[in-house]
């Protein structure tokens, strides 16, 4: 970062001692008051509940411009990688810093095949989840038990580690979303196939049975790939953020990402899209088209508590680039199978099309982001709804472990400890039971 020539002043109208606060500007986007050393000059903190003033760290992973509606990985916009790229070298980019060539996108493809299969006894975790348990949970279970079976790379401080976790989280995730769909259907889980892609081996593991060989489809297995892409990394949102200040105890980064998982499920964030779907199933169910205009009035009620879920952005406002390559993917999944009259898919735009001239929305600039088309292509591909967080924690695991080792490898970095406002009880003494 850079300093700029500009200080920040920060003046007392009790005519106390004014302070002069650096501010730092970026490669593009909003300049920073450095509020380092406020406690010390004034023995005050800042207050931002949210953090929606705050940038908590200095990063050059990813860059969203949410009056622009733009998202860069490492500069490069969504919507030449979504187009040009695969999701491993989308990996490649994230963790590197740099788009692979021919050769090394070889070798790290061929060492994440490599690494694909879980160890047998994760098995037995499985086993102690009741058929019906919500995948989530059995995920957040399953990518924090890693760190049982590889003492040989959790020493976060350590780049070797570090690499070797990320190899292992990127290729074994696949994996276990599988398990967890499998367990749930009292199918046997397939095991990893190294001829095929990624994503042809995760769409074979969810898909596929010991009964039959399994065909991949291409379009699907694009469809997917590309999925995999929008979702992979998002700047500081809620589940990153958590990751960051669950790994800067020094914890082992399998723990850190399996906190990451655990913030993603929440519905205003990665369950969004399984909230989506739900809602849109719940107007079809109530009639459909027709009950859009009830539904929307009680999404416009502040206190019937119903959002839009798939609307709105803490950073967008403007359309979520990644809902515009979600709706083509959309698109694309329905013609080839022949769904392209999916009630849902007609559904979902004539929401979009009221809500984008409607007031309420215009005015509060809320368009749609990333989960609102992301459950009716996944709902075609034959995932299941509470399975569809756990696509996106699959995807989003790249983008936690670049940017928990970027704050790793950031010499400055310390343990995260924000302060607080007390409004709380003075001291006080405890009487005794009698008294009380
Ligand atoms: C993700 O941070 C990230 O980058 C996240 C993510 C990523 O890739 O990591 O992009 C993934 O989490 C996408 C967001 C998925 N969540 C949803 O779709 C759930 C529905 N959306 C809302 O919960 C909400 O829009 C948030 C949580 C996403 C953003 O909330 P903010 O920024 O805190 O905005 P807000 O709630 O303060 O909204 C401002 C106004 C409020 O109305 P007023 O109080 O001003 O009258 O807009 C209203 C809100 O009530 N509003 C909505 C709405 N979202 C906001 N009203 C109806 N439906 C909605 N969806």
């Amino acid at each position: 970062m850079k300093a700029s020539d500009i200080k920040a002043t920060l003046a007392f109208s009790n005519g106390g001692q004014a302070i002069d606060l650096p501010i730092y500007k970026g490669t593009v986007g909003p300049d920073v008051i450095d509020i380092r050393k406020l406690y010390a000059q004034t023995g005050m903190f800042t207050y931002d509940p949210g953090f929606l003033s705050t940038a908590s760290c200095q990063s050059s992973i990813t860059y969203i411009d949410g009056d622009k509606g733009e998202l860069l990985y490492r500069g490069y916009p969504i919507e030449q990688l979504a187009v040009n790229c695969d999701f491993l070298e989308t990996c490649y980019l994230l963790l590197n810093g740099e788009l692979p060539n021919e050769a090394q996108k070889t070798e790290f493809t061929n060492t994440v095949t490599r690494h694909t299969m879980v160890n047998e006894q994760m098995q037995f975790f499985l086993r102690g989840f009741r058929r019906d348990a919500h995948p989530m949970a059995v995920l957040t279970g399953l990518v924090g038990a890693l760190s049982a079976f590889y003492h040989d790379s959790t020493d976060i401080n350590n780049p070797e580690h570090r690499q070797i976790s990320a190899v292992r989280l990127i290729a074994k995730m696949p994996t276990l979303v599988a398990m967890a769909y499998k367990y749930g259907t009292g199918q046997p889980y397939m095991y990893p196939k190294n001829d095929l892609s990624y994503s042809g081996n995760f769409l074979r593991m969810m898909f596929g049975t010991p009964c039959e060989e399994y065909q991949v489809n291409p379009v699907i297995e694009r469809a997917i790939d590309r999925i995999f892409i929008l979702h992979a990394d998002h700047e500081q949102n809620a589940s990153t953020s958590t990751v960051r200040l669950c790994g800067s105890s020094g914890t082992n980064p399998f723990a850190a990402i399996a906190a990451g998982v655990a913030c993603l499920w929440g519905p205003a964030h990665g369950g969004a899209n399984e909230a989506c779907l739900n809602m849109l199933e719940d107007i079809q169910r109530n009639g459909g088209v027709s009950k859009v205009g009830e539904f929307m009035e009680k999404v416009k009620d502040k206190n019937s508590g119903v959002k839009l879920m798939g609307f709105g952005h803490r950073v967008y406002k403007n359309y979520d680039p990644r809902a515009k390559l979600m709706q083509e993917t959309c698109n694309e999944v329905l013609a080839e199978l022949g769904l392209e009259k999916d009630p849902l898919f007609a559904l979902a735009k004539q929401l979009e099309k009221i809500a984008l001239e409607d007031d309420y929305f215009v005015q509060r600039k809320l368009y749609p982001n990333v989960d609102f088309y992301s459950g009716i292509v996944q709902r075609a591909i034959g995932i299941p709804v509470n399975l569809f967080t756990g696509i996106f924690a699959l995807a989003r695991t790249v983008g936690w472990i670049a940017q928990l080792n970027e704050m790793i490898s950031d010499p400055e970095y310390k343990i995260g400890r924000p302060r607080q406002l007390f409004s709380g009880s003075d001291k006080r003494d405890v009487k005794p039971i009698a008294q009380r």
